[in-house]
């Protein structure tokens, strides 16, 4: 899959899908040729044009003067030495330079991938991996800065990180180090972002990409609802079925940046990575400093190519553990049941209603813990709030299991309230700056996790509990974002260490309690999809997608999630009418279909349905119990885009095409309304599919599609349809 050619000083690394070319260009510079779909065989006359682009310097030990960093394509880009556009790093030397010049020194072509330490790390058996890594030098500075490419024979992607160590005799310090870089030649692109907010998350975004600079970042400390560390570029005219589109999405879950830059020469150029803002490493000699993965894709036939790539990707070669490509549990979750307000009498009325349902996991939501009525107290307390539940903790859990559910306990870890018996014990174990006050954010403050004292405290309350109160899952919550980004126990000169210290600190402790507890399915939450990031999906195979329960809300969100997410990482819940956050009145089928379209779970009060509300939920369960590994697991495709009109859909398909389940949501009722033609994707053309007793050709599907009911009644109106391929005889 990774080739030299030695005449042509070109890397080719490719398998049946995309090829990628580098090339070392005189003076050692490595240049970018190209990515994208699949050649066979490079020739080498696509060498980088020379000519006199006035201004642009040339490289010191080149006189050439139609040779210039500033125009070139690169792999790396870095400033000082001629290249004026975004860098890919910035390094301040121990002389208080920022100018470093490397060139390519040395390489080397693995089987499989090098483990990332501390990292989440996309993985796979080494006979299908390889990996190149660059070896670029500046013996001026005492530098090495490898670059890797990790290329699987299974999909449209290339998996890119970067490494700088430090072979000389002082210290330095990386202000920047991006995971990847690429430059694309001339030609139009549109970006496709995922900004939002909290209830609002990942709604897709797209505009044209013109001359300048643009920035996506998140500057919180998680990967925020405002914005994911996701984005696209691809042709204008790209819809979800045609076009080429390069996906860029990085496994982090703090601060990240992604820019694109379109040069004087209408070259774009896309960095991501950690967000340089305020980011500062010091560097002694002979350490090294590895930044995250980056997995970019390519998609020669629209976005729903591309999330289909990133869904198999990150399915089969980044979740981890026994959930991994497994079926997840319907869960009831009490949050928005009951809030603070429950007594065991009303938890045990929940899990018998949820019981008879059909549901099986119960999650004990915020409230169990400390002295926590409320969230103004008691996080950073992870021991049970005494006489709440009469059975006890362990008691009541217990009698989950006893009727035949499991149990499931939620946690915020990360965080302590002011009023704790943890913050009153050591109140120097929050982020802070000396002589000031932290800011409160919804009445708590952030745990100093790049502390080990901190994670090691923490890590026996867990444990204690863990190994005392039968629990089959935890929801990973964290409600606010981190500011006061000072640790009280690092040097002022490594500050600027602390964002990022901070999320190695909470990687190596979910690696170790998730090794520790491996059948415990772990969800996580930052008030909803606030940390939904492939770098979390590492240690958590599955995401609360949003606090935002509304199923018209969950459409746009949903949509914009499954750009690059999988179904089977998305937490989706029936929750009560009007809904919570958007007061909107919705039917129960809505409802429903919502979040099947994710993994079901429901959230409201089961008590309180009446009867005929129980036999549709029923129905519900019944359904996506006997369908849950296509709706989990299956081929996902969109064909209607909220954003875009009135209405949304998408499919699921199985694997053998056999099996097809497609949701239609219409958000508004119209008078002399358009009649609306659904085409479905990804069937096999061939085969004969029914549904509802009518038979249809799977190019009939494809081609001519089904018209949506036009007697759907009223507002906010669903369908579902089920398509099973008749076998040859019938
Ligand atoms: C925010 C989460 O997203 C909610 O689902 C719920 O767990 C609350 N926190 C509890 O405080």
């Amino acid at each position: 899959m990774i080739l030299f050619d030695k005449q042509l000083n070109v890397f080719h690394l490719s398998n049946d899908q995309i090829s990628y070319l580098i090339q070392i260009e005189e003076g050692g510079n490595v240049a970018h040729l190209y990515f994208g779909k699949k050649i066979a065989h490079y020739s080498g006359g696509y060498r980088y044009p020379r000519l006199d682009r006035s201004f642009s310097p040339n490289p010191p030990d080149s006189s050439d003067r139609l040779f210039s960093l500033d125009t070139l394509m690169l792999e790396f880009p870095g400033n000082g030495f001629g290249d004026f556009r975004e860098a890919a790093y910035a390094i301040r030397q121990s002389d208080g330079s920022r100018v470093s010049h490397f060139v390519f020194s040395d390489y080397q072509i693995q089987q499989g991938k090098p483990a990332l330490a501390g990292l989440p790390q996309t993985h796979g058996a080494d006979d299908g991996i390889e990996t190149l890594i660059l070896s670029l030098k500046d013996d001026v500075a005492g530098l090495e800065l490898q670059l890797f490419y990790t290329i699987f024979e299974d999909a449209a992607v290339i998996v890119r990180s970067s490494k700088v160590i430090n072979h000389g005799n002082q210290p330095v310090t990386i202000e920047q180090l991006a995971s990847q870089a690429l430059d694309f030649p001339n030609r139009p692109f549109d970006l496709i972002h995922l900004p939002g907010a909290w209830a609002k998350e990942r709604q897709v975004t797209r505009e044209p990409i013109n001359r300048g600079i643009k920035r996506l970042d998140c500057k919180r400390g998680s990967s925020s609802h405002q914005q994911n560390p996701f984005a696209v570029l691809l042709e204008p005219n790209a819809t979800e079925f045609t076009g080429e589109c390069f996906g860029f999405s990085l496994l982090y879950s703090g601060n990240h940046e992604t820019i694109i830059e379109k040069d004087p020469y209408h070259q774009t150029r896309v960095i991501m990575g950690i967000n340089s803002h305020q980011f500062a490493w010091q560097l002694p000699p002979t350490e090294s400093f590895q930044a995250p993965e980056a997995v970019i894709a390519y998609s020669e036939t629209g976005l729903n190519q591309l999330s289909a790539t990133y869904h198999d990707f990150y399915d089969e070669h980044l979740i981890r553990g026994k959930y991994k490509k497994q079926e997840r549990p319907i869960l009831i979750n009490n949050w928005e049941a009951t809030y603070f307000d429950f007594n065991e009498e009303k938890l045990d009325a929940l899990v018998d209603e949820a019981k008879e349902l059909g549901i099986e996991l119960f999650v004990l939501d915020d409230g169990w813990f400390g002295q926590r009525e409320d969230d103004q107290t008691s996080l950073g307390d992870w021991f049970e709030n005494e006489g709440k539940l009469a059975s006890g903790l362990a008691g009541f859990a217990q009698k989950v299991h006893d009727k035949g559910l499991q149990f499931g306990l939620w946690l915020e870890p990360e965080m302590v309230s002011g009023d704790s018996e943890l913050n009153r014990q050591h109140p120097d174990w929050l982020l802070q700056v000396p002589n000031r006050k932290p800011a409160l954010s919804r009445s708590q403050y952030v745990l100093d996790f790049s502390r080990q004292d901190v994670r090691d405290h923490l890590y026996q309350q867990l444990t204690q509990l863990f190994d005392t109160v039968a629990i089959d899952y935890i929801k990973w919550d964290m409600n606010r974002s981190l500011s006061d980004v000072y640790s009280l126990l690092l040097d002022p000169a490594q500050q600027g260490e602390v964002a990022h210290r901070y999320l190695l600190g909470l990687y190596e402790f979910l690696e170790k309690l998730t090794t520790a507890y491996p059948t415990i399915l772990f969800e996580g939450c930052s008030g909803g999809g606030g940390r939904f990031d492939a770098g979390f999906l590492y240690y958590m195979p599955q995401i609360w997608t949003s606090d935002n329960t509304d199923a018209i809300a969950r459409l746009k969100i949903q949509y914009g999630t499954s750009l690059v997410y999988p179904p089977s990482t998305m937490g989706a819940h029936v929750s009560a009418i009007p809904n919570h956050q958007t007061q909107r009145t919705t039917d129960l089928a809505i409802r429903g279909n919502a979040a099947m379209s994710g993994l079901l779970g429901y959230e409201l009060d089961l008590t309180q349905l009446t009867a005929e509300e129980k036999a549709q939920i029923k129905e519900q369960i019944t359904f996506y119990k006997k369908h849950r590994r296509l709706l989990q697991l299956g081929r996902f495709a969109r064909l209607l885009s909220p954003y875009e009109g009135n209405d949304a859909a998408w499919l699921y398909v199985s694997p053998d095409k056999k099996e097809a389940i497609v949701f239609y949501f219409r958000v508004l009722a119209e008078a002399s309304a358009p009649l609306v033609t659904l085409k479905l994707a990804g069937l096999d053309p061939d085969l004969t599919y029914q549904s509802g007793g009518e038979s249809f050709g799977g190019d009939e599907l494809m081609q001519l599609g089904l018209y949506i009911d036009p007697h759907l009644a009223g507002d906010y109106a669903t369908q579902r349809f089920h398509f099973v391929a008749k076998a040859p005889h019938e």
